[in-house]
Formats: structure tokens, sequence, C-alpha cells
């Protein structure tokens, strides 16, 4: 039907006879001449339609926005002056000697040039993939994959396949569960992750794996989180951390080279848990923002001022500043927007100081809490933070994780607001996690990864006897502030999974039943093995500069986990749910 794409198409063709196809992307009527720019995937191609064909020229004179053509002409250059340097086919157009309507079209809901609300965006998907912006991003994350699959290839992985009915994988998240026929009553699981059964393709001799995986997870959604996502997902036998940390950062960098010519700075640098909690705040820090969060905790001795006293004295609290340089202009609205903003991620207040002249002490200071605070207090933040003229400092106050995530988030945005962002790119590795972390209000121990990672350390009693203690052999790859990739060194011996089990208050019995096919493999000959996934969707929606991972799915689904398009999820008829022995519950609404 066609020689050439539209967006193909340039002056080295003028003279030459040929066939586009597309949809038209607009049609202008010059008094006697009708343009078309016609569009496919690869861009768009200005046609002419002249008078002097009568035929053809009305059939233009029917056509609207994004109807169907097949079209057949003369490439020539454009008139002297009408030239487009923007588009690869700018220099050319094409007269067209045969014009075919392959389909009509409705008036479309919006018009190309258009970004109406997502929901309708989601709605006539089909239309939104249409716009440059939306291909193009699909262009990228083919891109991205084939560099992937070649790197991976060269290193001898092999892609292999991995169920999607299953049984639950823990991974933190609820389980999207499906109801089996053969055998009423009971459900399999959409996996989380691949996590066991790459673990078994090591047990199986595989030696190195890798799948873009599709992984389903019913938690909260958030611009960056979807249901349904894709994992670049990867394991590897007889490698430690250096083995694995080194691969990625390879596959890294070629990526970035060959989808978006970046060079990545090598080698990314490494954070310790510990210290990008104390410094940033965050797990994941955005190192591209040049702002610390800083201690104060041991200047509250004696302050009668509770706000700061309370979490100074308590073990599991933390008092930190953040220091903003110039930020004594903020205005008071903008201090109270701060203020509202801390509050989502649960912190009650947000002291601050201003800075007028930090040598006259107290006096050249301030703020309405410098009242409660004594002397020394007030002099130990000033040389502590090396405050200046000029300064404003925030104060968090409240159990540590409150002040890490308040903080930590207004660290990030005050970067943002106040344009601080140095560079484009700003890999790291953070590692040395712990391996737990403690639920206070259940009273129980939870796996900061996944209750397959290896501790630190071999000793199973150790870990059963203080497991804040123990740390953890996981490392995540951070990207620019987001969470692009996390992995570990896992058990590989019975006896540790199973102290591991107990730790986070899983019966034997429990144990056996939900992950005995895992520890009876445990038993037949493990290969020490590690692995790492990366979050698709993350990755390229930094790479495409977007703001939402819906926008590099094709087809995603929206807050509610919703699909616009298709109306999923659906009712199913009372024969469906009787063949899956299930009833429904009557609701408040039937
Ligand atoms: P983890 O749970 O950290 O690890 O997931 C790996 C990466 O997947 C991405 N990700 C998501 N992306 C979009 N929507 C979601 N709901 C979502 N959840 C996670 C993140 C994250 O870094 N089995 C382990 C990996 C391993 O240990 O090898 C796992 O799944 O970018
Ligand atoms: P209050 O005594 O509650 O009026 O608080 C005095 C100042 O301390 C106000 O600027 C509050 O925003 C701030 N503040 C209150 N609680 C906290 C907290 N937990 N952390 C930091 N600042 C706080």
């Amino acid at each position: 039907m066609r020689t050439h794409y539209c967006g193909d198409l340039n002056a080295t063709l003028t003279g030459e006879e040929i066939a586009v196809t597309g949809w038209v992307h607009r049609r202008r009527d010059h008094g006697g001449v009708i343009f078309i720019d016609l569009r496919d995937r690869e861009g768009i191609l200005q046609v002419v339609c002249d008078p002097d064909t009568a035929e053809l020229f009305a059939q233009a004179e029917r056509i609207r926005s994004e109807f169907v053509l097949a079209i057949k002409g003369k490439v020539r250059p454009r008139p002297e002056g009408t030239i487009n340097p923007n588009m690869p086919s700018g220099e050319i157009e094409v007269l067209a000697t045969e014009l075919t309507i392959l389909n009509a079209a409705e008036t479309p809901p919006f018009h190309h040039d258009e970004k109406p609300h997502e929901d309708l965006r989601l709605q006539y998907r089909y239309l939104d993939l249409r716009r440059e912006e939306m291909t193009e991003r699909l262009k990228l994350r083919h891109r991205v994959t084939r560099s992937m699959r070649s790197f991976l290839d060269e290193n001898g992985f092999l892609d292999i396949e991995t169920p999607i009915l299953t049984r639950a994988t823990p991974e933190g998240a609820r389980d999207y569960v499906v109801p089996s026929r053969t055998q009423p009553g009971k459900f399999f699981a959409l996996p989380q992750s691949p996590q066991l059964f790459k673990q078994l393709l090591m047990m199986s001799g595989m030696d190195r794996y890798y799948q873009i995986a599709r992984c389903f997870r019913d938690e909260d959604l958030r611009a960056d989180r979807q249901p349904e996502f894709t994992q670049l997902d990867i394991e590897m036998s007889f490698v430690d951390e250096e083995d694995i940390m080194t691969m990625m950062e390879g596959l890294m960098c070629q990526l970035f080279v060959e989808a978006i010519a970046v060079e990545l700075p090598q080698p990314f640098p490494r954070l310790g848990w510990h210290e990008a909690m104390e410094r940033f705040g965050s797990d994941k820090p955005d190192l591209r923002i040049p702002l610390e969060l800083v201690d104060v905790a041991d200047l509250m001795d004696g302050v009668e001022f509770k706000v700061f006293a309370g979490p100074a004295a308590d073990p599991e609290g933390r008092v930190a500043a953040l220091k903003l340089t110039g930020g004594a202009e903020l205005s008071r609205k903008d201090i109270d927007g701060y203020t509202e903003f801390v509050s989502r991620y649960g912190a009650k207040g947000l002291a601050y100081i201003k800075v007028n002249d930090p040598a006259a002490g107290r006096d050249g200071l301030q703020s309405p809490i410098l009242k409660f605070l004594p002397d020394e207090t007030v002099q130990g933040i000033i040389d502590r933070l090396q405050l200046a003229a000029g300064d404003i400092v925030f104060f968090g106050a409240d159990k540590r994780t409150v002040v890490c995530d308040a903080l930590g988030a207004l660290r990030e945005k005050l970067g943002h607001d106040r344009g601080l962002v140095e560079g484009d790119w700003s890999p790291l590795w953070v590692v040395d996690f712990p391996l737990f972390e403690r639920d206070e209000k259940e009273g129980r121990w939870s796996a900061l990864h996944h209750p397959f990672t290896a501790p630190d350390s071999a000793d199973a009693d150790a870990l059963r006897n203080d497991p804040g203690k123990a740390g953890s052999r996981a490392y995540d790859m951070v990207l620019n502030g987001t969470e692009v990739g996390g992995g570990s060194i896992r058990i590989h011996d019975e006896q540790m999974q199973s102290a591991v089990f107990d730790v986070l208050g899983i019966e034997p019995e429990e144990a056996e039943t939900k992950f005995g096919f895992l520890l009876k493999a445990l038993k037949y000959g493990c290969p020490p093995h590690g692995g790492i996934a990366f979050g698709l969707d993350r990755l390229i929606m930094l790479m495409a500069g977007a703001e939402s991972i819906r926008d590099v799915i094709a087809f995603p689904k929206t807050q509610s986990a919703s699909c616009l398009l298709t109306d999923a999820p659906g009712e199913v008829s009372q024969q469906q749910l009787r063949e899956v022995g299930i009833r429904l519950r009557k609701t408040e609404q039937n």
C-alpha cells in the first residue's frame, strides 16, 4: 500500500513517485488548493491537492480530521518561504495524483494538538496514543527493552517465563486472586513478582535468568505505582553483591547511551541506608539537591519547649534541622504552605528560624520559638548549622520515621521550588539496609525487602535473639529520587530461611503450607544466588521526563485501579460465579 512512512520522506526523494498512508492531521483550504497534513507513526507530510485533478479534488473536499487515506503522488520542493525546518519532511511536499479514503472518522472528542483531562485520554486511549508525545514514549520503551535484551543476551542470561496463575508471593502488597473452577473454593494468586520462581530457576541450574515480567500488586496507587506493572527481573548464581551491582551498572549505562544518548556518571556512588536516612531523610534520596538534614537533639538538653524536648529525650525520636540558604525571604504564606505540606507526612508542625545577623546571637534571629529556647541552644544551632544572614532553618521533631519522611520530602520540595536541582542524572546505590523493621503498633517484625533476602551474618541464633541488629545483603538502585530497582543476595540455606520465618512470626506449619516447595528445594543442592528487579515503567518515566508511569504504559489503569477504555473490572454472570463456587454478598447499593 505504501512506499514510505510520511515522516521518512525528505529532499533526497525529490522528483520521485511515492505512495503513503496515514491519518488526516489537518486539512487547510487555501482558496482553490487543499493542503492535507498526513500523519503516521513516523511523522507528518504535507500533501497538496490541486483543483486541476477534479475527481481527486472532490474527494479532498470531503475529508475531515482523522480520516484514513492512501495517497500517491510526486515529491517536490516546497516553495520558497514555506519551508518548515522543524520537521524532517519540512523541505518538501507531495503533489497528490491519487487519493483514496480508506476510512472515515467521526469528529474526535479531542484534537490531536490538545491534551485534555486524563480521564478522557484514557477512555479514548487509541486517539491519545496517536499524539506524537505518546508515540515517542512507546518507541522509547521499545528501544529500552531491546537494549536490555541485547545486553543480557551478550552476558549469557536466558529469557525464561514464569507462571501468572500461581501462589501468593510475599512482596508486601495485597494479592489479586483468581478463583479456580476445577477446584471450587481454591484460588490462584497473581504474582507480585517472579521472586520464588527465579530462585527455583537458580536451583534448576539455569545460572543466569532474566524476564521482562508483569507483576500484580493490589496496593494504594500513586503517580509511580500501578496495580499491574512491568519489571526487568534478573537472577544470577555463584555471585556476590559486587558481581551483581557491577553487571547492573553496565546494563544501565549501555541502556542510557543506546536509548537516550546519555552517559551516566560511573561508578555509581554508594550510600549506606543509615547515612541516607540521617542526611536526606530518605532511602531514595535525590542527590541533585544540595540540602541536608542536621541532627540537633543533643542541643535540646533541659529545654522546656516540649515540642523539641520530648522527641529529643525519646530513643525512638528525632529532632533535625534543614537549612535553606536565602530562605529568609519566604513569606508567612509560603511557610504556611510548607507546614501544610509536611503535615501530609504526619508532622504536627514546622518550626523555623529566620536569620538576619548571626553574629548578634538571639537578637539577630527571628522566630516564634526563640522565646522557648535558652541561649546555649540558640548559639548551638547557629554554630552547628553555620547560619548566615538570609538563611531560614526548618525543624522537625517527632518519632524518627515522621521526621525523616517530613523533612526528607520538604528537602526535595524546596529543592524543586527554589530551582536548586543540580545536573540531570544522579544514579546511586543504597546499601546496608536493616533486614527487618519493627511495626510498633502490631508489635512484630517485618522484612524490609522480602523474606528471602540474606542477612549479613551467617549466625541464625544471633538473628533470632536480636533481629533489630541484623543487616541485610540488599541493595537498591536510586535515580533522581526514585527507587528504580531493588534486589539482594538470597538465603540459600534452609536453616537460615526457617530462622527468618521465625522472626517474622510465620509458624512452621504456615511456612510449610506457603513455602514448603521452596524449603524442600533448598535441601536438594541450592547454589548461592542473588538478583535484582528494575521497575521498567519508572525507569522509562524518568528517561522520558514524564510525570507519571501512566504516561509510559500503553493501557494503564486509573488511581482507583480501573481501565476506562474497557471499563474493567466488570461484573460476571451468575453462571460464571456458580462455576467457581462463589456467591456474592449483598452490598448496600444493591
Ligand atoms: P521490589 O518490590 O522492590 O522488588 O520491586 C522492584 C522494583 O519494581 C518497581 N515497582 C513498581 N513499579 C510500578 N508500580 C508498582 N506498584 C511497583 N512496585 C514496585 C520499583 C521497584 O524498585 N522480587 C523483588 C526483586 C528482587 O529481590 O530481585 C521485588 O519485586 O521500581
Ligand atoms: P506550638 O507551640 O504548637 O504553637 O508550636 C510552636 C511552633 O513549633 C510552630 O511554629 C509549630 O509549627 C512548630 N511545631 C509544632 N510541633 C512541631 C513538630 N513536631 N516539629 C517541628 N515543629 C513543630
